[in-house]
């Protein structure tokens, strides 16, 4: 774990309150993992000493880059930080998803549940992981991220809206069920890495304990300290309590308790 204080390299909004933000960052950039977040302290906030915990989207070339939106106070302020700024980031923190698959990786993520999703995908297709395909679900198109990203790793993205603005409509279990029908009655195998809102997450676990394949999922809990110091962001397991900050975010699917 290192803190660094970073220097924006550049901050860009996108529609719907998301913006992408990249920061220089070469101690993190060279030991980060997918699925591994950061703890940021937020530029203008720092009298709560409360920081706020970021995926990874990705980290290359001693560039570290986030996709957050803005929901409340810590991320209205750190939408208003400018390239040149700098900002306290304590990271890699977390355990992250596994880096190899058996058979076609199924990717899911809810709005900016992509977030670590993309970074896996970069990473399994640099490991010569060619069979990934990504389920993205939002509220309305706006919600759908990085899909031109995902494009352009060779992913193809299979997407689901609730107002159906983009896709289908409905629910992005409806396209992953279609998908999963298929490849086991073609006897293919597969595995689920899903990041996002709590139902989306509880519904790919439960998939992934009824087919009997593996699942990662990435739980997004309420954290404190981001170190396993304060007890905030436990999530149960059939192992007991477990921090998310440091046993998680990402949890195998069967472990899960709900
Ligand atoms: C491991 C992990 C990874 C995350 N990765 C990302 C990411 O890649 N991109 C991103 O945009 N956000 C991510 N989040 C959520 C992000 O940390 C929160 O949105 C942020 O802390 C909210 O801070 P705030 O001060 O703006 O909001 P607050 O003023 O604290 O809250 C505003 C609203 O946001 C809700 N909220 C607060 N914390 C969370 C949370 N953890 N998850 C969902 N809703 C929350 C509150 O219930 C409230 O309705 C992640 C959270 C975790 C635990
Ligand atoms: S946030 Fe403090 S133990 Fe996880």
């Amino acid at each position: 774990m290192i803190q660094e204080n970073c220097k924006v390299a550049s901050h860009v909004a996108i529609s719907g309150g998301y913006s992408y933000l990249s920061l220089e960052a070469p101690g993190m950039a060279a030991s980060a993992a997918p699925g591994q977040f950061v703890h940021v302290r937020v530029p203008g906030l720092e009298e709560t000493a409360i920081r706020r915990p970021f995926s990874i989207f990705d980290a290359r070339d001693g560039i570290l880059t986030l996709l957050y939106k803005n929901v409340g106070r810590g991320t209205a302020a750190l939408s208003k930080i400018a390239p040149g700024d700098a900002v306290d980031v304590l990271g890699p923190l977390g355990h992250g998803f596994p880096l190899k698959c058996s058979g076609t990786a199924l990717l899911v993520g809810g709005g900016f549940g992509v977030a670590p999703l993309y970074f896996l995908a970069r990473r399994l297709k640099e490991a010569g992981h060619a069979d990934i395909v990504l389920f993205a679900g939002g509220r309305t198109a706006q919600d759908l991220l990085a899909l031109d990203r995902f494009e352009a790793l060779g992913v193809e993205a299979r997407v689901a809206t609730n107002d159906g603005s983009a896709g289908a409509q409905g629910l992005v279990t409806v396209p992953l069920d279609g998908c999963t029908a298929q490849l086991s009655k073609d006897g293919k195998a597969f595995e689920f890495f899903a990041c996002g809102p709590d139902p989306m997450l509880k519904a790919v676990a439960s998939r992934a304990v009824e087919s009997g394949a593996k699942g990662w999922i990435s739980m997004d809990r309420h954290m404190v300290c981001g170190v396993g110091a304060c007890y905030a962001c436990i999530q149960k397991t059939v192992r007991g309590n477990s921090r998310c900050c440091i046993e998680g975010p990402v949890f195998s699917a069967a472990d899960l308790v709900w």
